[in-house]
């Protein structure tokens, strides 16, 4: 049976966040009543999309227990962490309490009060460096940043103690999410920027020079990566949650990719033609630390369990961030918390 969203609450961890608020407008679209916890250290209030809002910390019991007891939840998106692959190393502490602790806390507070379902935001990052692409989820798991191996712990702790009996999970790894949803002023809003298209597209409106990091082993020697639109990335989400009762495993992993893949000068490229800018600096520089040369999922079984295919192209996706970073841009004091 697929699961109908009547009466349904849907708490979301991180939902003040990229991927978070798509998702809660897609979920309150749908008819569910959507739950919201942030601590606001990266989200912001502004991009609350659901029902009720809840200012919490995951890696804090006590404040995760008033959630649970106030309110009836039927499943839960966990997203909420931290991701950044050069902070990760610098402040471990940190990614420990938030992404492992965190996680921890979110899985023993669903079993406590008996919450089914748990859909986990993992990432491409527990790969690391492969030899053969497309990545598949059977591929071999060798996180190079910490940031990835929290995701892998988490993962894994899922797969300990949500999986059996009455308890079902889904890991989803995420490949590059890009995009934005301009009509409904949500997009990403890392301040600074720490993706790469967010940071190229606020430095090529405002005139300055980008740093293009140029020694990865591909074609054109920058990175080469597999980008999906955060709106495809919601669609998927509400697929998971609608089809989780059917899939017979209690415990899956999926791919979340496009297998369309781009390499960073590429992308420069399309993005220079959008906002038609003819003259940009380039510096060009080494990777960082944690960085892989290529990163293109096999995105198969998240289309045959789904039935979920990605539909928007990365020129759209990049038009739409180009709108959202020129609206945050006339709009600062917006976005403080
Ligand atoms: N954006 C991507 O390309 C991408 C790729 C792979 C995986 N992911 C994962 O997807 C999830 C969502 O990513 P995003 O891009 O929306 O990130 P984001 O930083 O925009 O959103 C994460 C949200 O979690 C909140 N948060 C962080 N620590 C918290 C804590 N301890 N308690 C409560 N809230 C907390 C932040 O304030 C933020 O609003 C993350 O777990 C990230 O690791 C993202």
């Amino acid at each position: 049976m697929q699961i109908k969203s009547k009466n349904k609450t849907i708490l979301i961890t991180g939902g003040c966040g990229f991927i978070g608020s798509h998702l809660s407008l897609l979920l309150k679209k749908k008819n569910f009543r959507v739950i919201v916890i942030d601590n606001l250290s990266i989200g912001k209030k502004l991009l609350f999309k659901g029902d009720r809002f809840y200012k919490a910390d995951i890696s804090k019991k006590n404040q995760l227990e008033k959630v649970f007891k106030e309110n009836n939840i039927f499943a839960i998106f966990h997203l909420a962490g931290l991701s950044k692959l050069t902070e990760s190393f610098k402040k471990k502490k940190s990614y420990k309490i938030n992404n492992i602790k965190g996680t921890q806390n979110i899985i023993e507070i669903a079993k406590k009060y008996k919450i089914r379902y748990l859909i986990f935001s993992s990432s491409a990052s527990v790969y690391g460096k492969q030899k053969k692409f497309p990545i598949s989820e059977n591929s071999p798991l060798k996180p190079i940043s910490y940031y990835g191996k929290t995701k892998l712990i988490s993962e894994n702790l899922i797969k300990k103690n949500f999986s059996k009996g009455y308890f079902k999970s889904i890991c989803l790894r995420y490949f590059n999410v890009v995009g934005s949803n301009y009509k409904n002023k949500l997009g990403e809003v890392h301040n600074p920027p720490i993706h790469l298209i967010p940071i190229f597209i606020k430095k090529i409106i405002e005139k300055k020079p980008i740093e293009i990091r140029s020694n990865f082993k591909t074609k054109d020697k920058s990175g080469v990566r597999d980008y999906i639109d955060v709106n495809d990335m919601a669609l998927a989400h509400y697929l998971c949650l609608k089809k989780i009762n059917k899939i017979r495993k209690n415990f899956l992993i999926l791919n979340l990719g496009s297998k369309k893949y781009f390499s960073v000068k590429e992308i420069v490229k399309t993005i220079c033609k959008k906002i038609k800018s003819k003259k940009i600096k380039i510096l060009y520089s080494k990777k960082l630390r944690g960085e892989p040369d290529k990163l293109i999922a096999n995105g198969q079984l998240a289309n045959k369990i789904l039935g979920w295919k990605p539909k928007i192209s990365i020129e759209r996706s990049i038009l739409n961030m180009i709108l959202w970073e020129k609206y945050k841009l006339k709009n600062k004091k917006k976005f403080v918390n």
